[in-house]
């Protein structure tokens, strides 16, 4: 007789599984950190958006009238010897100087005279600097007629610009000019302070020969 077989369970499989590494740690961010995030990146846009704003307000292009070229026509050109041109738009007083003109009494350099763009700005505070053709000075030599006069603290200077009286520390600055076809451009941004040597620093001018007639 045969004895059944006994029925033997396998042993239950041991299954390995696979750990998931645990997800790495997320900080959590708080609604307040979220908030506070918000608004310090609203500052720095608004900051950003008005430095560019500055930056292109101060950027130089393009620059027309004070500060930048200033053409001057022939016909608006004085003479030699005329009274000086205020050019308003370029903020300085164009001269014609006659050969030796505009020096100081005592300043025996020669000077050939020609022209000389003379920033208005009074170097003492800053005034706007009037031509006066009446104007005799007491000082200097006593005699010439006409004189660049500040109307805020009396400071007086030559043709040339050349201080001779009053607070002023210096002489008035003078521009560059260049000669062109139809008369000169002013350098409005090219300064150089003003000194006794400004009748020297005229530059010749010849005033252009009248156009032929057209048939
Ligand atoms: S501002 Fe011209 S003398 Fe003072």
């Amino acid at each position: 007789m045969t004895t059944p077989s006994a029925v033997v369970n396998p042993a239950p499989a041991i299954r390995s599984e696979a750990v998931a590494p645990a997800p790495p740690d997320v900080p959590r961010v708080s609604r307040r950190g979220i908030l506070r995030i918000g608004f310090f990146a609203g500052i720095a846009a608004m900051l950003s958006g008005i430095g560019a704003t500055l930056l292109n307000s101060l950027y130089p292009r393009g620059v027309a009238g004070f500060g930048g070229p200033v053409a001057v026509l022939a016909a608006q050109i004085p003479k030699p010897g005329a009274p000086p041109v205020q050019n308003i738009e370029g903020h300085f007083l164009l001269v014609n100087l006659a050969p030796g003109e505009g020096r100081l009494a005592s300043d025996e350099t020669p000077a050939e005279g020609g022209l000389l763009a003379l920033w208005w700005k009074c170097p003492h505070l800053g005034c706007t600097v009037p031509w006066r053709n009446d104007f005799v000075s007491p000082h200097d030599d006593g005699h010439r007629r006409g004189d660049f006069v500040c109307p805020c603290h009396g400071s007086t200077y030559t043709r040339a610009g050349v201080r001779i009286f009053g607070p002023a520390p210096r002489s008035l600055d003078t521009m560059e000019i260049e000669l062109t076809k139809t008369g000169i451009t002013v350098q409005t941004g090219k300064r150089r302070e003003g000194s006794e040597d400004n009748p020297r620093r005229a530059i010749p001018y010849a005033p252009l020969p009248p156009r032929p007639p057209t048939t």
